[in-house]
């Protein structure tokens, strides 16, 4: 087996896959990259994931087999430059198809989202097979990447794999400018501030995952043998479903002081055209998927991790 490439390895998700991938199969087994160099613990490569020939050139210094292609632009940012969104998001994608049909690389993996659904689709536990009628660029360009996986699957056989992703939390990292960035934030200013103004109304209800439960998903699909992966567009992913006022208690029952004001902006009419929850019954069959955190044990988990972080930070400056 050659080495694990990732994609946008700074991002949110990145910092921590990088992790959770060099845990599993080694440090050295992992290539991390990122259109800019931030200083991480590995081996590093820059990397414009529009620019095919660095792609190949990475691919063939380090015998790259499998990409974890984590780079995109996400829902809220995308909105103030749809087309730039739609070219970064569709050509990094292409161009790791294309290596894929090169038969240059293995494995791919390609971290779709519940953006894909929209008005029309059923909102309450939308099914695996769903319309998808996205009202962001980034939704657009989710659900067209679903299609081309699918296509050079089964045109060229390349083993892409794909989940869609709830919105993602966790203590390691901070969120890159997504509607769902406020069920991070929250936690930051509980510890620091005692104070939250919440982006979206106090019952949008969206499905969210913990970073750990999300990371463990993706190995899981990505081990899973060839023959179990029935859907070559993108499974649905379930865990948490929760409104921002319903986060808040939860967090009060460990920080009774901490207040939160709703003050809703443009990304509440991206959260409206969002499921509450998804049904994730084909992960389950297909390749074993159960989530493990509740809201009640991922919020102590993420309070407790906060803590630690910012006392040492505090013990460091
Ligand atoms: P992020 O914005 O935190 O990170 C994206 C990374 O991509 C950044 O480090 C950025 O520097 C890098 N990048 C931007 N342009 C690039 C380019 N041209 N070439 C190479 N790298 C570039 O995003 P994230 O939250 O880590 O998301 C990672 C992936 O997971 C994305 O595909 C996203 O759509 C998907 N996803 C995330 C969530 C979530 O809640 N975070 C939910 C669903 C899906
Ligand atoms: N968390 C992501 C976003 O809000 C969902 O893909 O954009």
């Amino acid at each position: 087996m050659g080495k694990i490439l990732i994609t946008g390895a700074l991002g949110q998700v990145g910092g921590v896959l990088s992790l959770a991938l060099q845990n599993q199969y080694g440090l050295d087994q992992v290539v991390l990259s990122d259109i800019h160099d931030r200083g991480v613990h590995g081996t590093f490569e820059l990397l414009d994931i529009t620019d095919i020939e660095r792609l190949r050139e990475i691919i063939q210094k380090h015998d790259i087999s499998t990409i974890y292609h984590l780079a995109a632009i996400l829902s809220a940012k995308g909105e103030e430059d749809p087309l730039w969104t739609w070219d970064l998001n569709m050509q990094g994608l292409f161009n790791v198809l294309e290596v894929g049909k090169e038969k240059l690389i293995d494995k791919i993996f390609f971290p779709s989202s519940i953006a894909v659904f929209g008005k029309q689709s059923k909102l309450i536990k939308s099914p695996q097979s769903s319309i998808t009628d996205p009202s962001t660029v980034y939704g657009i360009s989710k659900v067209s990447g679903e299609y081309w996986c699918q296509y050079y699957h089964n045109k060229y056989d390349v083993d892409v794999r794909s989940v869609r992703y709830p919105g993602l939390i966790g203590y390691q990292t901070l969120p890159g400018g997504g509607t769902t960035d406020y069920a991070v934030d929250i936690f930051h200013y509980a510890i620091k501030d005692n104070t939250y103004e919440c982006f979206l109304n106090k019952d949008a209800r969206l499905p969210m995952m913990y970073l750990k439960d999300a990371m463990r998903a993706t190995i899981e699909l990505m081990e899973a043998d060839k023959e179990k992966i029935k859907i070559r567009t993108s499974y649905n992913l379930a865990s948490l479903s929760f409104s921002p006022e319903e986060l808040t208690l939860e967090i009060q029952k460990h920080k009774p002081d901490f207040q939160v004001t709703y003050k809703p902006d443009s990304r509440q009419q991206i959260a409206d055209s969002w499921p509450n929850d998804v049904d994730d019954t084909q992960a389950m069959i297909d390749w074993g998927w159960r989530s493990e955190f509740t809201l009640k044990t991922m919020v102590a988990d993420m309070l407790h991790n906060l803590e630690i972080k910012y006392s040492q930070q505090t013990i460091n400056s």
